[in-house]
């Protein structure tokens, strides 16, 4: 069979690492792919939002199953335009993907179905929403652009004054864009956070295992909110009366509201969960792989992808026995200076070579590309050093010595991913 995988970053390469160890794979294709992803697959130049190119590439080249790895065009629909073309496809169709598309939707359908999460009110006009946050007594409080903004669109508010700034941000400014036409205000909750994707076929639903983000640049969790700048798995603090409690109140729940909102869920649940002191709750949903949580979630994934994806959209995943190695997984982020703020690309990486030989240990490509023969950095997030070990201080070390291999210009990363008082 021949796949085509939809994304470019580290999450796309390792799914493409992933479906390449399946006998059922011929050829992979990755639109628009980078440079590590090309040493496994052959690229195709299309954007991740041109739905109907890729959709006569599909046709074309006798594509047998295509991956959508990234949220935007699964929010915009890239499923529905495939699946009209009688293609099969990976991911939830757009009415499905509003899940995390809109943050308005998902807290409404939490809310009508019981699911455990943070108390909210949704505002379109900005006038109610700062007249509402001048009516609050408790602080901090969290702001959220509804709709996609990179991770970016959730604001942290310490007092009065800073949430009527933030509101003017998102909903003033538009500084997330249309993502803010509509904002969230959320009760502020603590805890441990913890990432669980999930396969969906609609009806049933099947964990992988559990992930731990950092989401913050600096070491300690300082600085700026990030797409994730390291990730272990599985998590330690997801336990196995946590694991009952959301079984229970929480994935198969939100499988079932959606069916019977006739927003039938195939693809990836990703379920953003903070563990607080009144039991686990719902920070927020993605409808896809998280990134890096996928880095560390399937070198760990003992199936074969292909087999639980097809099951996904066949509906067949109560028949799927999905099992996960014992062994514990990093990811570390090696990223450019000024992510996620600005930043410089095209700068030469070396190193890489000595990742061929190593056995547990895998450097998946999130921004590069081919320049004069290089390989050069291309975005914020670069390379995810990625390694399998025994228990978490192995992995840890090994991660950081093979981080010490790679050497380009502006090169950061985190000093305390995978670091527990011990
Ligand atoms: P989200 O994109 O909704 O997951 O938010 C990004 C990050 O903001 C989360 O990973 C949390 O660290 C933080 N966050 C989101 N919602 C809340 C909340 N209600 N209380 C505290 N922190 C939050
Ligand atoms: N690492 C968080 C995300 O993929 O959204």
């Amino acid at each position: 069979m021949k796949i085509l995988i939809v994304g470019s970053g580290g999450r796309e390469h390792a799914i493409a690492w992933k479906c390449a160890q399946s006998p059922k794979v011929d050829k992979i294709y990755c639109a628009p792919g980078n440079a590590g992803i090309a040493q496994i697959a052959e690229l195709v130049p299309l954007k991740a939002d041109q739905y109907e190119e890729l959709a006569d590439f599909a046709k074309d080249h006798g594509i047998g199953l295509t991956i959508i790895g990234m949220d935007d065009p699964l929010v915009g629909g890239i499923v529905d335009v495939f699946e009209e073309r009688g293609l099969r496809v990976f991911g939830p169709r757009k009415n499905a993907a509003i899940l995390e598309g809109s943050k308005a939707f998902s807290k409404e359908l939490m809310d009508k179905y019981d699911i455990p999460t943070a108390s909210y009110e949704t505002f379109t006009d900005l006038a109610a929403a700062k007249h509402y946050l001048e009516g609050l007594e408790k602080f901090p409080v969290v702001l959220k652009a509804s709709g996609l903004a990179l991770g970016k669109g959730v604001l942290i508010c310490e007092d009065l004054a800073s949430a009527l700034d933030g509101a003017e941000t998102i909903m003033g400014e538009k500084a997330f864009g249309a993502a803010g036409d509509e904002m969230v205000v959320e009760e502020f909750l603590t805890g441990r956070e913890v990432s669980v994707l999930t396969f969906v076929d609609g009806t049933h639903i099947k964990e992988m295992s559990s992930a731990q983000d950092y989401k913050r640049a600096g070491d300690d969790d300082t600085g700026l909110n990030t797409g994730g700048m390291g990730n272990i798995s599985p998590n330690p603090f997801y336990t196995s009366s946590v694991q009952q409690f959301c079984r229970e109140k929480i994935f198969q729940p939100t499988v079932d509201a959606m069916k019977a909102e006739g927003r039938e869920f195939k693809g990836v649940i990703f379920f953003g969960l903070m563990l607080t002191e009144d039991g686990p709750k719902v920070l927020e949903y993605n409808c896809r792989f998280g990134d890096p949580e996928a880095q560390v979630v399937l070198p760990r994934l003992e199936n074969d992808i292909i087999d639980v994806m097809n099951a996904c959209i066949d509906g067949t995943l109560d028949q799927i026995d999905l099992k996960f190695s014992p062994r514990t997984c990093v990811c570390l982020v090696l990223a450019s200076d000024g992510y996620p703020a600005a930043y410089e690309k095209g700068k030469v990486i070396h190193g890489l070579e000595a990742f061929r030989k190593m056995r547990d240990c895998f450097c998946f490509h999130a921004g590069t590309a081919m320049k004069d023969e290089k390989i050069v950095t291309n975005g914020g997030r670069v390379l995810g050093i990625t390694v399998l070990g025994d228990d978490l201080r192995q992995a840890r070390q090994k991660a950081y010595e093979a981080a010490g291999l790679v050497r380009f210009s502006g090169k950061y990363y985190r000093h305390d991913i995978a670091k527990f008082e011990e």
